[in-house]
């Protein structure tokens, strides 16, 4: 990895406040970290300590209470919701643990979907993303016609589809057996092996976050120890 490479991703002093009638929780107190382009990093963290919190932030899906994110450069803070959509559509992908595919549509319409919006679509690239994740025989099944795998595998090629400089993931296998988590991990690490992509994937898993090239933990709403104790590999 090379460390002068310049971040596609990073947040200062990060905060995130949850005002409520019990009183204000604190949810994220102050995140400091770089995702360059080609990592693979792993965020873990026990449940609640913020880890889909800090997802969100990153990729535009929700606004700080304080501190900056910069994708490539650019302060979140300073795009508009439209732009905001625009970036995530265009320029990030996201994995849930719960797939969110669209029931009525194929698999390939599922993955085709994101490209229309992003208007690029690229019918070549989305047979090779469909073969990559191994599903272009099951193309026009609906996704209640897939396995767990299967439907996680389809969300990964969606989230590909349109080329994003980084991929983010909120326990992608989090809701599949040993056996199938470990095989879309596996599919998981072979993606990013092919492409200049950049991953950021939360797990509860510390054995999966062993194939990533850092893992930051959250503890209480701070990375620990700070980001900056880890080395690349
Ligand atoms: N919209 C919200 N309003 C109030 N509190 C919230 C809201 N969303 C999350 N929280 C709280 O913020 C904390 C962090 O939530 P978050 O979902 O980021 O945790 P997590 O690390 O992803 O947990 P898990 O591993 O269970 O998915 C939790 O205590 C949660 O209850
Ligand atoms: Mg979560």
């Amino acid at each position: 990895m090379n460390n002068g490479d310049r971040p596609i991703l990073a947040s200062f002093d990060l905060k995130k406040n949850y005002e409520m009638e019990s009183g204000k929780l604190e949810v994220l107190r102050g995140v400091t970290l770089e995702i360059r382009k080609g990592e693979m990093v792993f965020v873990t963290g026990k449940s609640g300590s913020g880890k889909s919190t800090l997802l969100h932030l990153l990729g535009g899906l929700d606004r700080p209470s304080g501190g900056q994110i910069l994708f490539e450069d650019e302060d979140l803070a300073e795009k508009s919701e439209k732009q905001l959509a625009k970036m995530r559509s265009r320029r990030i992908g996201f994995v849930f643990q719960f797939y969110h595919l669209l029931p009525e549509l194929t698999v390939y319409e599922n993955v085709l979907l994101p490209s229309l919006i992003a208007k690029k679509q690229d019918r070549p690239w989305i047979k090779e993303v469909l073969k990559r994740v191994k599903l272009w025989s099951r193309r026009t099944h609906f996704p209640s016609e897939l396995s767990g795998g299967e439907k996680q595998r389809a969300a990964i090629a969606r989230a590909l589809v349109n080329r994003p400089e980084i991929v983010l993931c909120d326990e992608p296998t989090g809701n599949l057996d040993e056996e199938t988590a470990a095989s879309v991990m596996e599919l998981l690490s072979e993606l990013h092996k092919m492409e200049l992509q950049s991953f950021l994937i939360v797990t509860h898993d510390e054995e999966m976050a062993k194939r990533g090239n850092r893992t930051l933990r959250l503890h209480e709403g701070i990375l620990v120890p700070p980001e900056k104790t880890f080395s690349a590999v």
